[in-house]
Formats: C-alpha cells, sequence, structure tokens
C-alpha cells in the first residue's frame, strides 16, 4: 500500500491534528464533497434527495471510541431518534453503528444493551436493517460477538467484515449458516501485514472471492444478503459478470458506496436496476474519518490543497 496512505492513516489517530483540522473553513469545506452537513436533518435531505434516483441510502453519526458510557448513552438515543425520523420522512433509510461508538471499549455488556435497543425500536418502527461497522483488527473479534448475539434475537442486524483480513475466509464461513447480511469492504485502517494483506491487488482479489462466495447458492439457502461496498469500477464489472454468468437472485445483494463518491456510477448502477444504497455520514465528529476518506485516494489530498490555495 502507498506510503501516502499509511502517513495519513497514522495522522488519522492525532488528537492534535484534530483539533486543528476541525478550526480551519478549507478542510471544513473539503469535507463537505463527502458529508451533507453535521446534523441529523442534512443527512436526511440528502437522503431525500437521492430517492427520486432511486437510490436509498444508510445514516451513521460519525464518532469512535466515547470515553464514557454517558456518551454511549447519548449515541443510542440519537439513533433511536433517527429511527423516528426516518420513518416520519418515509426514506428506505437504514442505520450503521460503530461498536466503540455504542461504548465497546468501556463495557462490552453495556455495549450490546445499545445495540440491542436500537435493533429492537428498528424493528418495531418497521424492519429497519441496523449495521454494525467494523473498526480495526483488535475489534473484529468482539464485534462478530455482538453482531451473533444481536442475530439471535434480530433478524435485521448486519455486519461489515473487511477483504483486507487473513481471518476473514474463516469469519465468512463461520457465519454464513446464521444467514447473515454482510456488507464486504476492502478496510479503511492502517494494519501490521501480519494481519492484512499489504498489497492492494490481493485485497481486491480477496473482496471478489468473498462476494462470490457469499452469493453462492448454499450461502442464499441460509438466508444471506451481501453488500457489495466497493467504488472500485473494475470489480463491480467483475462482479456484475459473475452475477449474470451464475443468474443471481437480485435480492441477493446491494451494491453500497459513500456519499459524494463516483455519484456517476451510483447513478448508473440504480438506473440499471440493481439495488443501490449510499452511506451518508454526519455529525461533528468528522475528522479520523475524513482522514480514512483522504487515504482511499491520495488525489483527495490535492482537492484540499486546491481548496486551501483557493482562499478560505
Ligand atoms: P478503492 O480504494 O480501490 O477505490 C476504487 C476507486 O474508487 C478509486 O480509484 C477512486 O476512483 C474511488 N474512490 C475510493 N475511495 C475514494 C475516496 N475516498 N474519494 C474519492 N474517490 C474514491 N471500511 C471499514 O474498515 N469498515 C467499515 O465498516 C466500512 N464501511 C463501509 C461502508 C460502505 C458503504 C463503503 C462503500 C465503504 C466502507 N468502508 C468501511 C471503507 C472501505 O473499507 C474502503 O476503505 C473504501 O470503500 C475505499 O475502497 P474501495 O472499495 O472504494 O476501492
Amino acid at each position: 500500500m502507498s506510503v501516502m496512505r499509511n502517513v495519513l492513516l497514522a495522522m488519522s489517530t492525532s488528537p492534535f491534528l484534530r483539533e486543528q483540522a476541525t478550526k480551519r473553513a478549507f478542510v471544513r469545506k473539503s469535507v463537505s464533497a463527502f458529508m451533507p452537513g453535521e446534523q441529523v436533518e442534512d443527512a436526511l435531505g440528502a437522503a431525500a434527495a437521492l430517492k427520486p434516483q432511486k437510490i436509498n441510502t444508510i445514516l451513521t453519526r460519525l464518532g469512535e471510541g466515547v470515553t464514557r458510557l454517558d456518551e454511549a448513552e447519548r449515541v443510542t438515543e440519537h439513533y433511536l431518534d433517527v429511527l423516528d425520523k426516518v420513518k416520519a420522512a418515509g426514506l428506505d433509510a437504514q442505520i450503521s453503528v460503530k461498536p466503540t461508538q455504542l461504548g465497546l471499549d468501556l463495557d462490552a455488556e453495556q455495549c450490546q444493551r445499545n445495540l440491542d435497543r436500537i435493533c429492537e425500536k428498528a424493528e418495531r418502527v418497521g424492519n429497519v436493517p441496523v449495521w454494525i461497522d467494523m473498526e480495526n483488527s483488535p475489534y473484529v473479534d468482539p464485534t462478530v460477538k455482538l453482531f451473533r448475539k444481536s442475530k439471535e434475537r434480530f433478524k435485521g442486524v448486519g455486519v461489515a467484515i473487511q477483504a483486507y483480513l487473513y481471518r476473514t475466509p474463516k469469519d465468512i464461513e463461520s457465519l454464513i449458516p446464521l444467514g447473515p447480511a454482510i456488507r464486504i469492504v476492502k478496510g479503511a485502517y492502517l494494519e501490521p501485514a501480519e494481519v492484512a494483506f499489504p498489497k492492494k491487488s490481493d485485497v481486491d482479489e480477496a473482496f471478489f472471492t468473498l462476494c462470490c462466495r457469499l452469493m453462492h447458492e448454499d450461502a442464499q439457502k441460509s438466508g444471506t444478503l451481501l453488500h457489495i461496498a466497493t467504488h472500485d469500477t473494475a470489480l463491480i464489472d467483475r462482479l456484475l459478470k459473475h452475477i449474470e454468468t451464475y443468474k443471481v437472485p437480485a435480492s441477493a445483494y446491494e451494491f453500497a458506496m459513500l456519499y459524494g463518491i463516483q455519484r456517476g456510477q451510483q447513478q448508473r448502477l440504480a438506473q440499471s436496476g440493481r439495488r443501490t444504497r449510499v452511506l451518508i455520514s454526519y455529525g461533528e465528529y468528522w475528522f479520523p474519518w475524513y482522514m480514512r476518506r483522504l487515504a482511499e485516494r491520495p488525489a483527495n489530498v490535492m482537492f484540499v490543497l486546491k481548496n486551501l490555495f483557493g482562499g478560505d
């Protein structure tokens, strides 16, 4: 992986840089390419604007690694309220949560209770799926555990799984019998070569293989739903060919992308009748998330610099 990616991902964990960046207008302006605004109303507005294009959404409030359980409680209450707002707006919008935002670092059982409260309400307001994001590798075991426990009670819970981790094929095999909803992503964190493929081409290949595995007949029979979460057009085309060749039913998969990235591709997929969702982030705690977006595409750094010298 590139040196630039590693530097940006290392910077993403710096409290000093976070404080500096959030004060700078030019950074805030650049963030707006990936985020319609800091308030949930901004995200709901963006979701409503995507609806006529047949693009549905997933909403997530930025934030991770909360340091007090009352913060995790506030996040939980926030999502309970978001579910009411989604219903009132008549949107097909799901939600996505980060375990460390629900208190995983502080008290795993409380985190589970917070997640289950959200899942319970999501089911009650209209079977709204709830996704669990995957954070960096030390969190994989506790996150899979959270997912398994919630899945015993709530049909509509799903989990993100990262293609760059060597362990992932094994995790997938153990999850398939549950009939899971799984979002396959490449993986956004800085991971050592002992746990994750250092080469992008290996990650891409693993992504393809995992998606094919989750669309296989036996996975279908168990009720598996795959979210193909990538902006990689070559991979998407390759997977579309696989879908055609093996006549994978449309109910077996959805495409998922991030707000503001590859908009043309999002529209093409939706217009061609493929189920397509865009994950919309909002909230004040955007710095580490934004740095991960920069790391995914070093050209984005040029965009920030252009804004800097464009003056504001
Ligand atoms: P890749 O990085 O190969 O990019 C392919 C092309 O897409 C690039 O050439 C560029 O054109 C475009 N592109 C990609 N990223 C861009 C960016 N930031 N800005 C502009 N253009 C860009 N990760 C994780 O670890 N845990 C999680 O829970 C999630 N959740 C998640 C949900 C959804 C819906 C998506 C789409 C992604 C995630 N991710 C994630 C992030 C994921 O791991 C990965 O870092 C990004 O999706 C970037 O990788 P791509 O698959 O897009 O391919």
